[in-house]
């Protein structure tokens, strides 16, 4: 069983670690495409082609299974790419529908790329199930800069996110979700600046739930637990360097310890 993983960037990875820690040992192949990032802020149909270029290769490399674990890409490119090729493909969506389930009454920011929130595949989701319309969309295009530059808690990146947040009255908020993978690295950020009383959710638990279903992973437990866990690094269709690779994995090996 090979499964990839696909973003833009360092995103990914955040999605991955969730599958590693849930299931070990399969084998994994991590592609960001650096050259082209970033897509939110991109025309539909170069991210389009940009996610096609990615599959196209991946797919040479006999995956069983492609995760796009980018909101963005899922947003623009999932359903194409569902029809070309073979192996199944797992997306992202935000978590509006398990925040809008879970709602008392108060409202709901979603922040994610402009390209996301443009999307028709979101505001339709938004329309068919936010009757009392509690959803409210912020862009935070800047932080895949801020976080492709190991920028997680600086004064500028606070800021950043503190006059995004300006417009809006956080105390009629109970739920912030993160819909780009990107934005995972700063929970704890925003966190600090919006306070306890405000759930933060994201939709990587609800990726691999739907990749443990496609690729049938409950049935593969207990034959993985005695093989070697093994990752192998792209970045736009180049296998990475070991520097690059240790450095990848370092980010993976910190979110599985801020989990703990
Ligand atoms: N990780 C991507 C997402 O989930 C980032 C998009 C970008 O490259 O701008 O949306």
């Amino acid at each position: 069983m090979k499964i990839a993983f696909f973003d833009s960037g360092i995103g990914g990875l955040t999605v991955l670690e969730e599958a590693i820690t849930r299931f070990p040992g399969i084998e994994y192949l991590y592609y960001a495409d650096t050259k082209n990032i970033p897509y939110g802020i991109k025309e539909k149909d170069t991210v389009i082609r940009y996610v096609i270029q990615a599959t196209d290769f991946l797919e040479k490399k006999n995956i069983d299974v492609l995760v796009v674990a980018c909101n963005t890409a899922t947003s623009v490119a999932i359903t194409e790419i569902r029809m070309k090729y073979d192996f199944p493909v797992v997306g992202m969506e935000p978590a509006i529908k398990p925040a809008i389930q879970n709602n008392h009454g108060k409202k709901v920011l979603t922040i994610a790329t402009s390209l996301t929130l443009n999307e028709s595949k979101l505001n339709t989701l938004i329309s068919s199930i936010d009757k009392y319309e509690k959803i409210i969309k912020i862009e935070m295009d800047q932080l895949v800069n801020y976080a492709e530059s190991n920028d997680f808690t600086s004064v500028s990146v606070k800021k950043y996110i503190e006059e995004k947040l300006e417009k809006i009255n956080l105390n009629e908020f109970e739920t912030i979700v993160l819909g780009c993978t990107h934005f995972i690295f700063y929970r704890k950020l925003i966190k600090e600046i919006v306070g306890n009383s405000i759930k933060i959710i994201d939709g990587n638990n609800g990726t691999i739930n739907q990749l443990e279903k496609i690729a049938n992973l409950s049935n593969y437990k207990t034959s993985i637990k005695q093989s070697k866990q093994k990752i192998s690094f792209y970045s736009s269709g180049v296998l990475d360097k070991k520097e690059r690779t240790d450095e990848l994995l370092k980010i993976i090996e910190n979110l599985r310890r801020s989990r703990i």
